[in-house]
C-alpha cells in the first residue's frame, strides 16, 4: 500500500492523513468492494495474524458493527471489548485499559468515547494503535471517509460541486470531519440549519434558509438533531418546528427542481430531518453508505496494521 508506511498509529482526525493517503484509502476501498461483492467471504491470509478490538463507550449500531464485520472479513481475530462491564468501572484509566489490551495481544482498538479530543493525549506515546470511532463532538473521520468513498463510488464528481450539510452541524462530529475532507476534493460545503445549530469554520458557508441552500446544492447530507448533546433551551426550542423548516421530503425537493443525491450517516429520525418518501426513493444513498462502510473501514484497518510502527506500548522510565 505504497506510502501507507507513514499511516498514523493514532487516527483521530482527517487532518492526520495526507491527501495521498486519503486517495489510497479510496483505491483500496474500491478493491475491497470488488473482492467482497455479492456477499463473498474472501479473507486475506496475511491478516490472520492480527487481532482488532472495538470498544464503544457510547451507543452505536452502524460504526461498531461495520468495524466488527470489516475486522472479520479481513481475516483478523475480533474482540468486542465490553467497556461497560470492564475495570473502567472500577476506576481504571483508559490508558491502562488500552495497554492491557495491547499486552494481551490486540493490535488495534477502535474506540468511541463521549470525551472530545481524547485521542490527542495518546499521539506521542500510543498505548495501542487507535482508531477514532467518534469522540464526543470532535470528529468521526472513518464516517467522513466512507461518505467520500460512497460519492466517488457513485461516480459523482466533487470538484466544483456544492454539498449542503443540513442540521445540527455544531454538535455533529461527522460534520467536523466532512468539512476537513470534502474541500480537499474541490467541493464547496454549505452548512444549513437554524443559526443556533450552525458550526462556524473557515471552510464553509452558513445558510439559515433551506430554500436558499437547496437552490445552490448538488448533493445533500442530512443530519440527526444531536439531542443527547443539548443542554440548553437555546437548542431544544427548535425541535417542534424543525421538520417544517429544515426537514426534507420529495415535494420540497421537486418544488426546487432538486432531485439530487441525499446522504445520511444514520441513525435517521424519519419525519424529522428526512421524510420516508425520500428515504425510500432512489435519491437516498444512506444504504450505500452502510454497504461501503465495511470496505472503507477494512482499508483503514489494513493501512494501520501495515504501517510498520514498532513504538507501541509502555516505555518504562530508566532510573
Ligand atoms: C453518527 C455518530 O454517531 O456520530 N452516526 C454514525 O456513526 N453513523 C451520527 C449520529 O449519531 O447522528
Amino acid at each position: 500500500m505504497g506510502d501507507m508506511n507513514k499511516f498514523p498509529s493514532v487516527f483521530e482526525s482527517i487532518d492526520d492523513l495526507t491527501f495521498e493517503q486519503i486517495r489510497s484509502l479510496l483505491t483500496v476501498s474500491a478493491q475491497n468492494k470488488i473482492r467482497f461483492q455479492d456477499r463473498q467471504f474472501a479473507p486475506y491470509e496475511s491478516y490472520r495474524k492480527y487481532v482488532v478490538a472495538t470498544s464503544f463507550l457510547e451507543h452505536s449500531t452502524r460504526t461498531k458493527h461495520s468495524f466488527g464485520l470489516a475486522i472479520q472479513k479481513l481475516g483478523c481475530m475480533y474482540v468486542d471489548f465490553n467497556a461497560e462491564k470492564s475495570s473502567l468501572q472500577k476506576g481504571e484509566s483508559i490508558e491502562e485499559t488500552l495497554l492491557t489490551l495491547w499486552y494481551q495481544g490486540v493490535d488495534i482498538c477502535v474506540l468511541r468515547t463521549s470525551v472530545s479530543n481524547q485521542f490527542s493525549e495518546f499521539k506521542n506515546n500510543p498505548p495501542i494503535k487507535l482508531i477514532n470511532g467518534g469522540d464526543g463532538i470532535n470528529e468521526h473521520p472513518t464516517q467522513a471517509l466512507l461518505d467520500l468513498f460512497t460519492l466517488v463510488d457513485q461516480g459523482l464528481e466533487l470538484n466544483g460541486k456544492t454539498i449542503t450539510i443540513v442540521g445540527d452541524s455544531k454538535h455533529s462530529r461527522v460534520t467536523h470531519s466532512l468539512v476537513r475532507l470534502l474541500p480537499q476534493f474541490g467541493a464547496k460545503v454549505i452548512l444549513c440549519g437554524p443559526k443556533e445549530y450552525l458550526y462556524e469554520d473557515k471552510n464553509v458557508q452558513l445558510v439559515t434558509h433551506l430554500d436558499e441552500a437547496l437552490a445552490q446544492s448538488d448533493i445533500l447530507y442530512m443530519l440527526r438533531i444531536q439531542k443527547e448533546r443539548h443542554n440548553s433551551p437555546e437548542y431544544t426550542k427548535i425541535y417542534e418546528s424543525y421538520h417544517q423548516h429544515f426537514g426534507i421530503d420529495l415535494a420540497k425537493l421537486k418544488k426546487h427542481n432538486k432531485t439530487i443525491p441525499v446522504l445520511h450517516p444514520g441513525p435517521a429520525n424519519i419525519g424529522v430531518e428526512i421524510a420516508s418518501d425520500v428515504l425510500k426513493s432512489e435519491l437516498f444513498l444512506g444504504y450505500q453508505q452502510v454497504v461501503n462502510s465495511v470496505y472503507t473501514r477494512m482499508a483503514i484497518l489494513m493501512a494501520m496494521l501495515e504501517n510498520g510502527d514498532k513504538t507501541i506500548g509502555h516505555k518504562p522510565v530508566r532510573l
